[in-house]
């Protein structure tokens, strides 16, 4: 991804954005920051850029001319596409972990740094598309708020991050603050670290953590706890047939997904990373209700929705009256025990960028970008074999962006000797661990698959789900 920053200072951002992290991450070429120096452009030849404003007033205003020449040096450069452009003013929205993740998905992101009194208005009308505020307070110049909502922005980028999946699940995105944590001595300051911590029972110091989390967030940030509260009464409402909601309950409790609407028995959830949204509706005669709010909130822009996954109710209407076409017809299973599975054939690891090429004529399914983007966040792991004195990667697994299993397959050469279920089991350990439930989405088709989950102990939802696709 690559961060264009305009402002009067480069040096003081760039010092800033290329240390630690960000500096690996930009050294590794999966980030690049541009600075332009507003300066450069400016006609003046003492090299001005500012002036006093009409009106009268204190202070002075960037002027428009040098703000626009540096903005046309990078836009030029780009082609036709429209880059987003973020001017950073406490005149804008707030910026929130969803905005972050919002502005990951882009390709480029050009920020604009103000200065004195701000920019001359005409300007920002031209080329701003996103005013952003750091909060309710006022800084000396944009920088620092540039640089605060890029890291926070650069870091949801695959591959930024070591485990990029723990970026995809974590904290915040379900509403609940952190544990408190500790580290040695045992005791400093005559504080112990709490007895649990050195238990070794992980059950228990899973509960201890969301005890202390939920206590820490009803205590600081209530507002958060009553989001939590009303999601947590669905997730509950859900775990009625959790066969059926899987998908829902653990896009929620994983973090990963908000609610956009809940009406009585009705639901509507949306995975902000993907654009997948989950419709849930009790009857075709609700589902209009919902749909028609569901709509609007696509086309009015607070969304874009990709992919909806849904059942009959919903399905019917959004085909018959909304344009989406039916992309699959799928069978949901879910795996609700708590015991890891065997697994026979250990030699399992995640997968590099150098097994993109494999992976990606063997699964026509994902294209390629996307191949990409699970390997390098680490949600892709495949099985080897011996062959000869070398090790061979003879299937793979992965976990997609929504949460769900999937994208498994096996050689021809080394099928039915149990690769599949050994990558299978080994991906529901990896999700238990996490204290996750481990759930597909499997086409009805492809019955070896299916048989595949019964053989390893998941539930199958006995109704159909589909995936559909906007029509053009
Ligand atoms: N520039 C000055 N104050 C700011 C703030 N609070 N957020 C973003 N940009 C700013």
């Amino acid at each position: 991804m690559k961060f264009h920053v305009l402002t009067l200072f480069p040096e003081m951002v760039e010092q800033g954005l290329r240390q630690s992290i960000l500096g690996r991450a930009a050294e590794k070429g999966q980030l690049s920051f541009h600075m332009v120096n507003i300066r450069d452009f400016t006609l003046d030849k003492h090299g001005k850029v500012d002036d006093y404003p009409y009106g009268g007033g204190a202070g002075m205003l960037m002027q428009a001319q040098p703000v626009y020449d540096a903005y046309l040096s990078v836009t030029e450069g780009i082609g036709t596409q429209k880059v987003r452009t973020i001017y950073v003013t406490p005149q804008g929205r707030t910026f929130t972990q969803k905005l972050a993740r919002e502005f990951s998905r882009e390709k480029e992101l050009i920020f604009l740094c103000g200065h004195y009194e701000g920019i001359d208005e005409r300007v920002l009308e031209e080329i701003v598309t996103d005013y952003i505020s750091l909060g309710d307070y006022v800084l000396t110049g944009g920088e620092l708020a540039a640089m605060v909502m890029i890291d926070a922005i650069a870091r949801l980028v695959p591959g930024v991050l070591h485990n990029g999946e723990s970026a995809e699940t974590e904290s915040f995105h379900n509403h609940l603050l952190e544990y408190p944590q500790y580290s040695r001595p045992e005791v400093w300051h005559d504080k112990p670290v709490p007895q649990v911590l050195l238990s070794g029972n992980h059950r228990k110091i899973e509960a201890w953590r969301l005890e202390q989390s939920l206590e820490r967030t009803r205590q600081r940030r209530p507002d958060l706890f009553a989001l939590y509260r009303t999601q947590q009464d669905t997730i509950i409402k859900l775990a009625r047939n959790k066969r059926k909601h899987i998908h829902l309950m653990e896009w929620m409790a994983r973090g990963m997904a908000c609610m956009v609407c809940c009406q009585g028995e009705n639901l509507m959830v949306n995975v902000e990373q993907t654009r997948i949204y989950g419709l849930y509706v009790e009857s075709s005669r609700e589902a209009g209700r919902l749909a028609r709010e569901y709509m609007s909130y696509g086309i009015s822009g607070q969304a874009q929705i990709d992919l909806v996954v849904c059942q009959e109710a919903a399905k019917d209407l959004l085909t018959e009256q909304y344009g989406f076409v039916v992309e699959e017809t799928c069978c949901q299973a879910c795996y609700t025990r708590r015991e890891s599975l065997r697994v026979e054939h250990q030699n399992i690891r995640p997968l590099g960028e150098n097994d993109l090429e494999y992976v990606s004529i063997h699964y026509k399914k994902c294209d390629k970008t996307y191949i990409h983007q699970r390997i390098i966040s680490g949600a892709m792991y495949g099985v080897y074999v011996l062959d000869g004195e070398q090790n061979r990667l003879a299937g793979f697994i992965g976990t997609h962006r929504d949460g769900s299993m999937g994208m498994l397959y096996v050689d021809e050469a080394y099928r039915r000797q149990g690769l599949a279920a050994s990558l299978e089991s080994w991906l529901i350990n990896r999700h238990l661990k996490r204290g996750e439930t481990p759930y597909c989405q499997i086409n009805e088709n492809n019955i070896s698959a299916i048989r595949l989950q019964e053989k390893l102990g998941l539930y199958l939802c006995n109704e159909s789900m589909w995936w559909l696709r906007k029509g053009i």
